[in-house]
């Protein structure tokens, strides 16, 4: 079953919270919280006080997306404010390897970006310390961009891998995505869908997440 994670970059980010109770009730799996440090991507966004004050409000399941500059300094921080997933870009990372183990120590779900530049197969080493893997669909930084269409290619690769080894690891797609571009993410591989713009400006949102599935 796909899963569909809003990402609230897109909604309106005085009323959080509502708009977050909003998508949980439209049923959404995860919300979708993008951390923007304006060193990995220009763009500056929220951080730990937002997430932990948001925790303290809602059940929902939190997807953490970290684009952030070394962010084996953060991903304990963020699980302490609440993440249940935490997925970090493999370009921004030293040691992402121990990145993961940090995350699968504390118990929560541990997942890694790759950017639309960067080939896939970095990441086969580290699948099976994985329970997600996110393509990025969209240079990372802004939300409202177009699906780049080249990237379905990667997710097939990256499904024929897990395949091969036999292993349950997630594909997540980020950036650009609505009901078109998320049928061919899904046909290629892709079992989570990010969503920002199609879910939150769409007038049904409900409709807009079944759509998706
Ligand atoms: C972009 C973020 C995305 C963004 C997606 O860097 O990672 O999660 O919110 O927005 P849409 O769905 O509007 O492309
Ligand atoms: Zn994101």
């Amino acid at each position: 079953m796909t899963k569909v994670s809003p990402s609230v970059l897109a909604c309106d980010l005085s009323r959080l919270l509502d708009e977050v109770k909003s998508i949980e009730k439209a049923g959404a799996d995860m919300v979708h919280l993008d951390v923007m440090d304006g060193m990995f991507v220009t763009n500056i966004t929220f951080g730990l006080p937002v997430i932990a004050s948001l925790r303290k409000n809602t059940e929902m399941f939190f997807d953490v997306h970290l684009m952030i500059d070394k962010p084996e300094r953060y991903i304990s921080r963020f699980i302490d404010a609440g993440a249940d997933l935490v997925t970090f870009h493999y370009e921004a990372c030293d040691d992402p390897s121990a990145a993961l183990d940090i995350i699968r120590t504390r118990g929560k779900k541990a997942g890694i970006s790759v950017k639309p530049g960067t080939p896939v197969d970095v990441v086969y080493p580290l699948l099976d310390k994985c329970d997600l893997v996110l393509i990025m669909t969209v240079e990372p930084g802004y939300g409202g961009q177009a699906f780049i269409p080249e990237m379905l290619d990667k997710i097939k690769e990256l499904k024929a891998e897990i395949n091969r080894l036999d292993l349950n690891v997630d594909i997540q797609v980020d950036g650009g995505i609505n009901e078109y571009t998320g049928k061919l993410s899904r046909e290629a591989g892709a079992n989570n869908l990010v969503a920002g713009s199609y879910v939150f400006k769409a007038p049904d949102r409900k409709g807009a997440i079944d759509s998706l599935r």
